[in-house]
């Protein structure tokens, strides 16, 4: 994905809808809300997530198609509940952070990619899913970038996923990324293990 960053403060054009609001807490400046324009030319805006996001989490999970929902939560999943859509909303950004992308003049969620590290000195677990229509165009390449920065910060080594042994796009999507990494194989996941140390993270920073 050939994403250019265009802008990173959102500014409401007269008689249109305001783009995402500022996250409250940046990251020191490596989470802001941007805007980086797809290799086909969409534009599409990131942000970190926020408490207020519970029920668009809903509303986007209920638009994913049966297989994606599968893919991210391992069993068919028709809805996600209030409960888990608050907890996955309500983040410290330290030990559970998530980025999520919107289109422009559009709050709806279309996209997370998330991580959460469960123990110290571990590995962090990430875990993505993208609107169907906006799956293969490159936005989760650059969200991986985006939290593995981040994630780089906060002194994390390591991301792991698991990953259904069928999930060709996710798969392709690691061994597109820049980072080294190693993959164990069992019956019914693979875990995916990327040494975020090396590689470089800066290919799609969003500006302040
Ligand atoms: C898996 C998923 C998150 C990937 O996000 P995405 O935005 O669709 O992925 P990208 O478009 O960034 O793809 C990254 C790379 O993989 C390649 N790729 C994508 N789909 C591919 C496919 N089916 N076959 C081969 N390569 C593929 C892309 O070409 C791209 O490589 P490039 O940058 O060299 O062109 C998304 O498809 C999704 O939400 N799937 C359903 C939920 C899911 O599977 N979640 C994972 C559970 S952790």
């Amino acid at each position: 994905m050939n994403g250019t960053l265009l802008a990173s403060a959102p500014v409401a054009a007269p008689g249109r809808v305001r783009e995402p609001a500022a996250p409250a807490f940046d990251g020191a400046g490596l989470l802001k809300t941007g805007a980086i324009e797809l290799g086909d030319g969409l534009r599409v805006w990131f942000r970190p997530i926020r408490p207020d996001d519970a029920v668009r989490l809903q509303e986007f999970h209920q638009r994913l198609s049966p297989e994606s929902q599968r893919m991210r939560f391992f069993s068919p999943m028709r809805e996600l509940s209030g409960g888990l859509a608050r907890r996955l909303s309500r983040l410290d950004f330290q030990r559970r952070v998530a980025v999520v992308v919107c289109l422009p003049g559009d709050d709806a969620i279309r996209g997370v990619a998330r991580y959460e590290l469960v123990r110290d000195g571990g590995p962090a677990e990430i875990a993505f899913v993208m609107e169907d229509d906006l799956q293969g165009r490159g936005v989760g390449k650059i969200m991986l970038h985006l939290l593995a920065r981040y994630a780089r910060y906060m002194g994390i080594t390591h991301l792991d996923a698991d990953v259904l042994p069928e999930n060709q796009h996710m798969l392709a999507m690691f061994e597109r990324c820049d980072f080294p990494r190693s993959a164990v194989w069992a019956a019914e996941s693979v875990t995916v293990t990327l040494d975020i140390s090396r590689g470089s993270c800066d290919k799609h920073m969003l500006a302040g």
